[in-house]
């Protein structure tokens, strides 16, 4: 049995600032109450630069694999999060391995929204662990602005959400001491629709369904979210799941360097570093300048946190997560 690592990390977002006042002359929002519940100041929405969600994970992707210092054809398999596919089938596994010229390696897609870089990235440790395969490249990217309801109905959700893109390169390492000490999932089935998109599914509601009813009401194509119950449930998972992590590594909350939680609400993650005791220098934050980017929020934190030369060789890095499904996990990771 191996170990995993990141060995390259990469971060991609649209060039399009949409601050919050902006917002607030498209729907009846304003930067304090965005601020006040959220933290959040401004985000990327994509709009004249024709990004797609797997261009952004292309253009993150070459940022991670030109950091590894590895090559294209070194990768074994592509590992693919995003709930905002640019078509509803293939995924953009596939978009993403022809947009880089890789060759037939596999390319899987995952659907667990918030969570998906951890479950992306636990996919990918376990193959590699298990000696199938030695370089991997985990990417999460969202472009949520074209589905979002701007208008005063949709406030709730489409203040928070953001575009953009991250990616890592993970390898084998050897030692058992270093790298990816263990990643945990979980998921509750029960709250699917507290935090969903329904329309259009197969099951429920398809664009014909869509197209015939032509109501200017249907909301079924636009996110919802509960937001209440989900703030609730965060606090409580994000805590359970890190607690788990640490105990599962004989690890106490004082052998934290680096907190990279789920970029949900600047609120959830000050809770989380109140209940726990953290220092500011122990959590890293970025939602203030990006919103909520889901499946690309902890790359493209963990990436700016390596930037800014925040996360060193040996110091042990949490990533939490907590988002639709419900799905929640954490990785726990000695770098
Ligand atoms: O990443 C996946 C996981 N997601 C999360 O963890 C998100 C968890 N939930 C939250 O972060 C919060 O619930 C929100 C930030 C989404 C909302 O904050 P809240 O404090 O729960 O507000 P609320 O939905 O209860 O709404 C309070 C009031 C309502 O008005 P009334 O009914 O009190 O008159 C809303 O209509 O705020 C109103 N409101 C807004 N006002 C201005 C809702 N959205 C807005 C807005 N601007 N954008």
């Amino acid at each position: 049995m191996y170990n995993s690592k990141i060995i390259g990390l990469g971060h991609y977002v649209p060039e399009n600032v949409v601050t919050n006042e902006e917002l607030s002359t498209m729907m009846d929002t304003n930067d304090e109450w965005i601020q006040e519940r959220t933290g959040i100041r401004e985000r990327r929405w994509v709009k004249d630069s024709g990004d797609t969600t797997s261009t952004m994970g292309v253009k993150a992707a070459k940022k991670a694999i030109e950091r590894a210092g590895i090559d294209k054809d070194d990768i074994d398999f592509i590992v693919f999060a995003t709930l905002s596919p640019d078509m509803y089938f293939p995924g953009p596994g596939v978009q993403v391995q022809k947009a880089l010229d890789i060759k037939t390696v596999g390319a899987i897609d995952i659907r667990n929204q918030c969570s998906g870089f951890i479950y992306g990235i636990s996919v990918a440790d376990q193959f590699i662990k298990t000696g199938m395969y030695k370089n991997v490249l985990v990417i999460g990217s969202e472009l949520h602005s074209h589905g979002l309801d701007k208008t005063t109905r949709g406030r709730g959700v489409s203040v928070i959400f953001g575009d953009g893109a991250g990616a890592a390169i993970l390898t084998r390492e050897e030692d058992p001491s270093k790298g990816i000490l263990s990643t945990h999932l979980h998921s509750e089935g029960e709250h699917a629709e507290e935090l969903s998109l329904v329309a259009p599914g197969m099951g429920k509601r398809w664009v014909s369904d869509i197209i015939a009813d032509n109501d200017p009401n249907d909301e079924s194509y636009y996110p919802y979210m509960n937001g209440q119950f989900v703030f609730k449930n965060a606090v409580v998972r994000f805590s359970e799941v890190i607690m788990e992590g640490l105990i599962a590594n004989k690890l106490e909350v004082d052998d934290i360097d680096m907190l990279i939680p789920h970029q949900a609400n600047l609120r959830i993650s000050q809770f989380i570093q109140k209940k726990f005791k953290l220092e500011d220098s122990q959590v890293f934050n970025n939602i203030q300048n990006y919103g909520n980017t889901t499946a690309a929020s902890i790359p493209i934190a963990l990436t700016e946190a390596w930037e800014q030369g925040k996360i060193k060789e040996g110091d042990t890095v949490v990533l939490a997560a907590f988002g639709s499904g419900f799905t929640w996990g954490s990785a726990i990771i000695k770098w």
